[in-house]
């Protein structure tokens, strides 16, 4: 199959081959399902080149992780998904259909961690939105980073309450414009360390570019205030398991001075959970407590062990 795919345009997208039944593969490789719960293999095009999510990164997507064939926060998700695709006012299938497509990739019950990423774009002019599910592997970077992470400290260029206040500017859905967020991790890369930690003009700290920023103090978790990032589903999950446990918990400005100050800093997020921050902008930071909290806090989170890769 080559260009747009055989089948056409269906109520929800593209429509596989009549007759394409995929048998997934063992183990390794991504799996595509569209949400009527077929198979594709993630070799195959999908999308039409004048589909908006292609040309315009008009979309919305989630990520989690996959344990064991089991989708972690799921319905957390799919709310996420549903609040993203109201601010972007694209219409996309309920959550029965995107739960389906989910079953699907998961179907075989695949051992160990994957990744399993929901994507729905706006579709092409005359087309409903595109919307499949992809279960990939997790990779051993990744992995390797629940170990501890360098980070830099990268402007981003704006304030949480000011575009906050600008709904056109999208803060808050988890849209597929992400090639800014992108270009910040190969600036990391390039410039020896793992992620980032954006700063906004007002000097404190938003979030990163694929995860939400957490500091200890004492027995308190901190977070930055809530206006102009992504409301992080694995921070919401750790924070109530946390405060069930006794710990307080605070949304308030940070700077990058209160990452020294803190006994551990961290970035949670759906796939990697729970990284330690080791260095900022080259500079360590104490390491006195960072084991012993990390280890806490990855049992509130239920974090399985890093080892095993899907
Ligand atoms: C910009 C941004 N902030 C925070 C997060 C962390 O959110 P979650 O814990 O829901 O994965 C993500 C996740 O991809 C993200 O893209």
């Amino acid at each position: 199959m080559t260009g747009a795919p055989a089948g056409g345009a269906g109520p929800r997208g593209p429509v596989a081959p009549p007759g394409l039944a995929y048998a997934p593969p063992v183990t390794g490789t991504s799996l595509v399902a569209l949400l009527d719960g077929r198979l594709l293999p993630a070799t195959e095009p999908l999308l039409r080149p004048d589909d908006a999510g292609v040309v315009r990164g008009d979309g919305v997507f989630e990520t989690t992780l996959a344990v064991d064939g089991e989708p972690r926060d799921l319905s957390e998700h799919l709310d996420r998904l549903g609040r993203s695709a109201a601010a972007l006012e694209v219409d996309i299938p309920d959550r029965t259909e995107w739960s389906r497509g989910v079953d699907a990739v998961l179907a075989d019950r695949p051992a160990g961690q994957w990744s399993v990423r929901l994507t729905a774009t706006r579709g092409p002019d005359d087309g409903p939105a595109t919307c499949f599910v992809v279960r990939s592997p997790v990779g051993p970077r990744l992995l390797a980073q629940r170990q501890g992470i360098g980070v830099l400290a990268l402007d981003r260029g704006f304030d949480g309450p000011a575009v906050a206040r600008a709904p056109w500017l999208l803060a808050g859905a988890k849209t597929l414009s992400y090639a800014t967020n992108m270009a910040a991790l190969r600036w990391a890369a390039a410039h020896g360390a793992d992620d980032v930690v954006f700063v906004g003009t007002d000097g404190t700290l938003l979030e990163a570019p694929t995860a939400t920023v957490v500091l200890a103090r004492g027995r308190s978790l901190v977070t930055p205030p809530p206006e102009g990032i992504l409301a992080g589903i694995t921070a919401e999950r750790l924070f109530a398991a946390a405060a069930a446990a006794g710990w307080a918990i605070a949304r308030e400005r940070v700077t990058v001075a209160d990452l020294f100050a803190a006994d551990a800093v961290w970035l949670t997020s759906s796939v990697r959970l729970l990284a330690p921050v080791t260095t900022v902008d080259g500079r360590a930071l104490p390491a006195g407590r960072r084991a012993g909290l990390t280890g806490e806090l990855a049992a509130l989170l239920d974090m399985p062990a890093p080892a095993a890769v899907g």
